[in-house]
């Protein structure tokens, strides 16, 4: 067996319990009461960037919540490695629906991941895929030492845009300098067959707010008399979609990249069926944009959706009422060359135009960020792919994902850095959903392709 593998074998129990310390860490960053938690996870972080003899490691203070940082700088002649993830995760809720607690990680099997899962929230996205590289570093570190130099950053702000990260990597753009950006916090096509992420979606996400009345009217009294927001804000969400499932928003899709019927046909060449695809979340049919399969339409095509919507009465049993307020959270995922700042414009334009002259419509704009693409020519990409081919025995599959991790094209721009993006997550893992979780052989083969990365990168 060779050194890495080896090396694996015998420390994975200690690989996984020093994960779990990590994971039981409540680290929500869209909820101001687990501020404290943040911060000792960083902490955590930073202990573990030590331990493996990082220097100038610090919890670098922002606006919001903390970034961590380290470096290993063995010769400057050598070329720099930028790992950049985030510790921050997202809320738990439903927490009725989870099977275990959210953060006291369990290990169970799943029919995927017979070896075992690991469950809890952040378990992939991103604690445990962060936490493959500084098991990566532990193995460089104690055989033979780094090959490179490695700068580490990891925040904890992504789940809510990574405003303050992109205000430290603008101020720290010396100390940030790379040759390359490594990033684990995508996913890949199944357990046997692995894939690079060579695309992103950009995104904007938009807050809508109508008042009518102003105040909660009897609904009989009134009803059909005057405005109702919350009809008057599905008649606008309705508007925004036409019978062919596009989005009508004037201009949408003037930058959008239309692909040749060659090179449609090239991406279909993923192993993927439209049955399971819809089958694994319980439906019958996958939907979207006519004239596109799904694996199109969650890469190429952009795409509108209402993340949430309130407004009313929603307690226990009924009320007669015309609210005066009616709200919904909507995101549009964005695709190569769309600009984000533009789609917020031409969304907001179109939404003043087409909501009725009786409410009052505020627009807010959340956060966005830009999509992403790199190719598959680079140095680095030959190193990721020559890396996943010594763990898994099969060459790499370029994939595009529909998430997003906006400080990617961000890095790009400030740093002038392409980013690597080696995930080992999969769709079924549940990231954002109850029941996350992590596969223990990805983890571990994660961590044996990560550090196979650096021979080859530095080979
Ligand atoms: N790790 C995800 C993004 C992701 C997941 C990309 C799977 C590709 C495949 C990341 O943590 C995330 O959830 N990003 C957010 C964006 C952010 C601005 C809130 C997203 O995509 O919704
Ligand atoms: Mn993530
Ligand atoms: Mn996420």
């Amino acid at each position: 067996m060779d050194k890495v593998k080896e090396y694996i074998e015998k420390n994975k129990n200690k690989f996984l319990n020093e994960l779990f310390e990590l994971l039981r860490i409540p680290s929500i960053s869209a909820k101001s009461e687990h501020k404290k938690d943040i911060l000792s996870c960083a902490k955590l972080l930073k202990d573990h960037l030590e331990v493996n003899d990082f220097e100038n490691c610090e919890i670098c203070k922002t606006n919001g919540h903390p970034i961590v940082y380290g470096e290993k700088i063995v010769d400057h002649e050598l070329p720099t490695v930028l790992v950049y993830g985030h510790y921050d995760v997202q809320p738990i809720d439903p927490v009725e629906l989870w099977d275990s607690s959210p953060f006291e990680p369990q290990i169970k099997k799943t029919q995927i991941h017979p070896e075992g899962a690991i469950f809890a929230r952040g378990a992939c996205d991103d604690k445990g895929q962060i936490f493959m590289h500084i098991k990566a570093f532990e193995i460089l570190n104690k055989n033979g030492g780094f090959p490179c130099n490695v700068k580490v950053m990891i925040e904890g702000e992504e789940e809510i845009g990574s405003d303050n990260l992109e205000i430290f990597i603008e101020k720290n753009q010396k100390k940030l300098e790379c040759d390359i950006i490594l990033v684990s916090d995508t996913g890949m096509i199944d357990k046997k067959t692995p894939s690079i992420t060579i695309g992103l979606r950009g995104m904007t996400y938009m807050e809508l707010e109508l008042i009518g009345p102003n105040r909660d009217l009897h609904s009989g009294h009134y009803g059909g008399s005057v405005i109702n927001p919350i009809n008057e804000l599905s008649r606008i969400i309705n508007h925004l979609h036409d019978n062919q499932n596009k989005v009508t928003i004037p201009g949408f899709y003037n930058d959008v990249i239309e692909y040749s019927k060659p090179e449609r046909k090239k991406m279909e060449s993923i192993p993927f069926s439209e049955i399971d695809y819809a089958k694994s979340v319980g439906l019958n049919n996958p939907s979207g944009e006519d004239g596109y399969s799904s694996i199109e339409r969650r890469s190429i095509r952009p795409c509108l959706d209402v993340n949430g919507i309130w407004g009313g009465y929603t307690e226990e049993g009924s009320k007669t009422v015309i609210p005066s307020k009616a709200f919904a959270k909507i995101s549009m995922r964005l695709v190569p060359n769309q600009k984000w700042r533009k789609i917020s414009k031409q969304f907001s334009d179109y939404i003043n135009k087409i909501a009725s002259p009786n409410v009052t419509v505020k627009v807010t704009e959340h956060h966005g960020g830009e999509p992403y693409l790199t190719s598959t020519e680079s140095k680095a990409y030959k190193s990721a792919s020559d890396a996943y081919k010594d763990v898994f025995k099969k060459e790499p599959i370029p994939t595009r994902d529909g998430g997003s991790i906006p400080i990617i094209a961000q890095f790009e721009k400030t740093l002038k850095s392409k980013t690597i993006l080696m995930g080992f997550g999969l769709d079924s893992d549940a990231i954002h959903s109850p029941n996350e979780h992590f596969g223990v052989s990805n983890f571990l083969n994660g961590i044996e392709t990560i550090t196979k990365f650096y021979h080859h990168y530095t080979k």
